[in-house]
């Protein structure tokens, strides 16, 4: 006969060995065959519920209460030791690929050059002001490069000295002048446009590179007068210089405008040119088949190197083009 007493202990003994069986399970496999030893279908602890037949109905009820607890802990038990294989096998997978101890690797982030930073600005500055950004060939002829902007043949700016030439009809463009005309060609009026890049000229020192950059700008409209120029200027320098600077306009000459100005700011009390401008010269309208008449136009050039020198105080044109990454570094 199977007293209450033997019971109780088969049911401690039991939960004993389960507790000392679960320290050697190491894999998912064994954890399996543990569960279905314990609490599948023919499991111990069930076999003892139909053992309880012979016990009144008070004593059924305590054992059936005992058992069930006794299987819900073991249950609880298996998933946390689940829990805990699977993570190992993860852990193991990942150490092959991933040692999670190792410092992380700088990588080096690129900068922006601060000549491509200054052109940004620019082009941010006149595209808001719904300017198209075009541009032109590095290699040009002469007719593009001087003789269609009514520079006259005998301009020392010709010279062989101050050019590129390949032969006797092209060259390395010595100014983004160029683009104007190549655009009044192919477009009409109305024209508001920007003209970015490269321009070469035969010289070299502190303040001179062979390859420089300008940005050109043109504007041919209606009743286009000297006070857009000169708003238009105005805004710009403040724009970039953080309304920084005092402006000066100056009379001055270009072939292809009429009145021409350049246009000086002041640093450390001196003060330097940034940008040559003017109203564009009638002969150059005629030359694109523009009627003066009807159209004016306003244009400008900016020299690149020297705005950015100015705004960020670099002191030695050449080292733009040396590429020295502690100073391209600054233009995060
Ligand atoms: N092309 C001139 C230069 O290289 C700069 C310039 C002056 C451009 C006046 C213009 C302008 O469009 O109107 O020195």
């Amino acid at each position: 006969m199977l007293k209450k007493n033997n019971l109780l202990q088969e049911i401690k003994r039991n939960f004993i060995k389960f507790n000392q069986e679960k320290k050697n399970i190491d894999t998912l496999k064994k954890l399996v065959l543990l569960k279905i030893k314990y609490i599948g279908k023919k499991n111990k602890l069930s076999n003892y519920l139909k053992k309880l037949k012979i016990f009144s109905v008070k004593d059924k009820k305590k054992f059936f209460i005992l058992i069930n607890y006794i299987k819900k802990i073991i249950k609880r038990e298996l998933i946390i030791l689940q829990k805990k294989i699977s993570l190992d096998v993860y852990n193991i997978q990942q150490e092959k690929y991933i040692d999670v101890s190792l410092p992380g690797r700088v990588t080096n982030s690129g900068s922006i050059h601060p000549i491509t930073n200054t052109i940004y600005i620019i082009e941010s500055f006149f595209t808001k002001l719904g300017f198209q950004i075009t541009s032109g060939p590095e290699i040009e002829n002469k007719y593009y490069n001087f003789d269609s902007l009514n520079i006259p043949f005998d301009h020392p700016s010709r010279n062989e000295q101050d050019t590129f030439w390949f032969d006797k009809n092209n060259l390395l463009r010595t100014q983004t002048s160029s683009v104007q005309i190549r655009f009044m060609e192919q477009n009409k009026p109305p024209i508001k446009i920007i003209a970015p890049g490269k321009v070469y000229r035969n010289d070299f020192d502190s303040t001179h590179t062979p390859m420089f950059h300008q940005v050109e700008g043109l504007v041919i409209d209606k009743n286009i007068s000297f006070s857009n120029l000169k708003w238009l200027m105005y805004s710009f320098i403040e724009y970039f210089f953080d309304f920084n600077v005092s402006i000066r306009f100056r009379n001055s000459y270009f072939p292809f405008t009429l009145p021409s100005a350049e246009i000086d700011i002041k640093q450390n009390n001196k003060w330097i040119e940034i940008l040559g401008c003017g109203l564009v010269h009638v002969n150059v309208l005629k030359t694109v088949n523009i009627n003066p008449k009807k159209y004016s136009g306003l244009a400008f050039g900016i020299g690149v190197e020297r705005i950015t020198m100015l705004k960020y105080g670099i002191k030695d044109l050449r080292s733009f083009f040396d590429n020295d990454l502690n100073l391209i570094k600054q233009f995060k």
